[in-house]
């Protein structure tokens, strides 16, 4: 009976290694960007984004503890109506309504640092987009990056749950210094 639980357990983790490195080996694992969510606890895991290709800057720097905002309006396609906790934070906006280019360009106006764009098929767990600039805006300068929309998903849902207005992120981490990565990376995605 032990051994049975113990195949099925290797069997699992070694599912688990073939779907991570599928994963990654889309884009090149160099290529991605990862960042934790420290709070809320329940989406306490790793997550990673794809640098948009030909627009954004690069971090300057690790912000170890540094909130991650949703947008409001959330495609971030508009003015920032909640500008006052914008400011020097990290925004989550959905994909969708005008280029990705125009929405990080309303985030840094609106004085954040840097603009996660959520995709916004919420069922897609398995593909990063490149984001690319449109040409007729002027490029924004703060890092921009693409997540998946399961990801941006969970991410909101959890805070409208538990009516937060912002969750608590590490960007970017560094998971070749992490021993148990992936395993802190979210389980909807990993299986
Ligand atoms: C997921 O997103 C990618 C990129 O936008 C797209 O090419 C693919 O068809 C999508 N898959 C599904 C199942 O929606
Ligand atoms: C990430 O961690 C690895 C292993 O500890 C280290 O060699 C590397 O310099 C780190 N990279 C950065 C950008 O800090």
């Amino acid at each position: 009976m032990e051994s049975v639980a113990r195949t099925a357990a290797l069997v699992l983790y070694l599912w688990s290694v073939f779907m991570q490195s599928s994963r990654i080996s889309a884009l090149g694992v160099n290529e991605l960007l990862y960042f934790r969510i420290i709070s809320p606890e329940e989406i306490g895991y790793i997550f990673s984004a794809a640098p948009a290709k030909d627009f954004g800057g690069t971090f300057k720097s690790f912000y170890d503890e540094i909130f991650l905002v949703p947008a409001d309006p959330a495609d971030g396609c508009s003015d920032m109506k909640n500008q006052d906790v914008i400011q020097g934070q990290v925004i989550l906006v959905e994909r969708g309504g005008c280029s990705f280019v125009q929405k990080a360009r309303h985030v840094e106006e609106a004085g954040g640092k840097a603009v996660l764009i959520a995709d916004n098929a919420e069922d897609n767990d398995s593909q990063y987009l490149d984001m690319v600039a449109d040409g007729s805006t002027a490029k924004p300068s703060i890092p921009a990056l693409f997540l998946l929309g399961r990801d941006g998903m969970m991410i909101r849902r959890s805070l409208q749950r538990q009516a937060l207005p912002w969750a608590v992120i590490s960007i970017p981490v560094n998971v070749s210094a992490l021993a148990s990565f992936p395993f802190n990376q979210p389980p909807w995605t990993l299986w």
